[in-house]
């Protein structure tokens, strides 16, 4: 089948994009956007090659995006800097560490519970999963203050990715902001008594040295924009499929262990990040076609 560019701009790719990405599995593992510029990727092994092989394809996209509204992070390096500027923080966020956790996004997801409009009828979206995790990364990062005045500057710095200039500005104000309120945080950091994650990324060492404050503040900021959105995302596409079907909610329901599967399934079928880009460093020959150094490719996690 003919495939056009238009048609991953259309109404139907927003709306159920799967059929698209199976013909492009199936006939345009490698397809040219020439709307967006870039090459799609939509085949498993594709894709995991691009995410794994760090010299041929460049997270310097990233100077562009996340880059522009909080600063150089890691997210954008391909170096040694990405990985050890990830193990500060990585280790707390998977298993039993992240376990220690677990009362603290309790506490976050039982005052939201405890202030639902109704008893009967409540948004799940605006009234849970776009609010949980803002608190939880605020709490973890020892922020304290006003959640919905947290979420408002996420919001706009998430926005601020657009690539608009307008939205770029408020992302830019929610951000300066971000880092106003935190400032006094970065004081006091070797004190014993501080767990929070502020102080433990202002406490680490990147070659024997601390990171700067600039650092340490887009460090902050890009886990709230990393994990605010993908989180509420990923927890409202769970309920969602887990509430469009009646014998998988009773499943849940009857045994929580399956909640689980259900999450897993809901990463795998509705993913909460549906693709990455990435710039070629260096001229590459995939499908029989040259891509020349300096391309975008995006890789479509989703179709893979
Ligand atoms: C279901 C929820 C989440 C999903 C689907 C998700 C997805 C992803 C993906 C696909 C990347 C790779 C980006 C790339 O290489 O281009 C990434 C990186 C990252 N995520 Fe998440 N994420 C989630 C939750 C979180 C949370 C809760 C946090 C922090 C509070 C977080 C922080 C980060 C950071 C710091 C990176 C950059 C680190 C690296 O590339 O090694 N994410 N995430």
């Amino acid at each position: 089948m003919v495939l056009l560019s238009s048609d991953l701009y259309s109404r139907e790719y927003r709306v159920s994009p799967e059929d698209i990405w199976e013909e492009m599995r199936n006939d345009h593992p490698l397809f040219y956007d020439d709307i967006g510029k870039m090459w799609w990727l939509t085949r498993y092994d594709d894709v995991k090659n691009v995410f794994s092989d760090h010299e041929t394809f460049s997270s310097s996209t990233y100077d562009l995006t996340t880059g522009q509204v909080v600063g150089p992070t890691l997210i954008s390096r391909d170096d040694y800097g990405h990985v050890v500027r990830r193990s500060i923080v990585a280790p707390d966020f998977v298993g039993k560490r992240l376990q220690t956790y677990e009362h603290l996004i309790l506490e976050c997801a039982e005052n939201l519970i405890r202030e639902f409009s109704s008893s009967s009828n409540v948004s799940l979206v605006r009234e849970f999963s776009s609010q949980l995790p803002v608190d939880v990364i605020s709490a973890i990062l020892g922020m304290e203050g006003d959640g919905d005045l947290f979420r408002s500057w996420v919001t706009d710095m998430i926005m601020g990715l657009s690539g608009s200039d307008e939205l770029r500005e408020k992302g830019l104000d929610a951000n300066a902001a971000f880092c106003t309120h935190i400032a006094p945080l970065l004081d006091g950091v070797d004190n014993p008594g501080r767990n929070d994650h502020i102080a433990k990324i202002a406490r680490a060492e990147v070659d024997g040295h601390r990171l700067t404050r600039e650092e340490i503040t887009a460090f902050c900021g890009l886990l709230f924009i990393a994990g605010g959105e993908t989180t509420d995302k990923a927890i409202a596409n769970m309920w969602w499929n887990v509430l469009s079907d009646f014998d998988i909610r009773d499943a849940v329901l009857d045994d929580i262990s399956l909640w689980d599967n259900a999450f897993t399934e809901t990463m795998r079928r509705t993913p909460a990040v549906i693709s990455e880009d990435r710039f070629v460093t260096k001229p590459i020959e995939l499908y029989g076609r040259e891509i020349v150094e300096g391309e975008r490719i995006r890789a479509c996690l989703g179709a893979a």
